[in-house]
């Protein structure tokens, strides 16, 4: 499929783009600093912290940003399918209790297993999901697109 060009000028911290690539839901999502500085605190509770398992992501990403998986610090893309069966994981971009976690400091729930990720979309230790969730290949064409694919 060709690349998808997506205007991410008017995105606001806790929020999500949605765009279709190849059939697939791309969530661009932009990042609170709670959120970012929450993230580096979860790594023990993930079982795979810094995305060693492969195909999970381009090797750039990994490069760049271990822990937060993104070219920019506060912008994530991610395949919003979870890696169980492709159900399609509810967002909570806050860090604040939730249903499901009174300790919640934000991510990704699914709710047809009830797996869990955090806002990397690194998947927590004793969940149905067995990887993070996928980081298409994508870049910035300037500050403010992102160019999927
Ligand atoms: Fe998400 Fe099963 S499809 S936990």
């Amino acid at each position: 499929g060709a690349p998808v060009t997506v205007d991410i000028s008017a995105l606001q911290d806790g929020q999500r783009l949605i765009v279709e690539w190849r059939g697939q839901p791309i969530w661009i999502v932009k990042r609170s600093k709670a959120i970012l500085e929450a993230l580096p605190t979860l790594d023990d509770q993930l079982r795979d912290p810094r995305s060693e398992n492969a195909d999970q992501q381009p090797a750039y990403i990994s490069e760049a940003n271990p822990e937060l998986r993104s070219i920019k610090p506060e912008i994530s893309v991610l395949v919003g399918l979870c890696t169980h069966l492709g159900c399609s994981p509810e967002m909570v971009a806050e860090i604040r209790p939730a249903p499901f976690d009174p300790e919640w400091k934000g991510g990704y729930f699914c709710p047809c297993h009830k797996s869990k990720f955090d806002m990397a979309g690194r998947v927590y230790q004793g969940v149905p999901a067995p990887t993070n969730l996928v980081v298409p290949p994508h870049h910035f064409a300037d500050d403010a697109t992102v160019v999927i694919g």
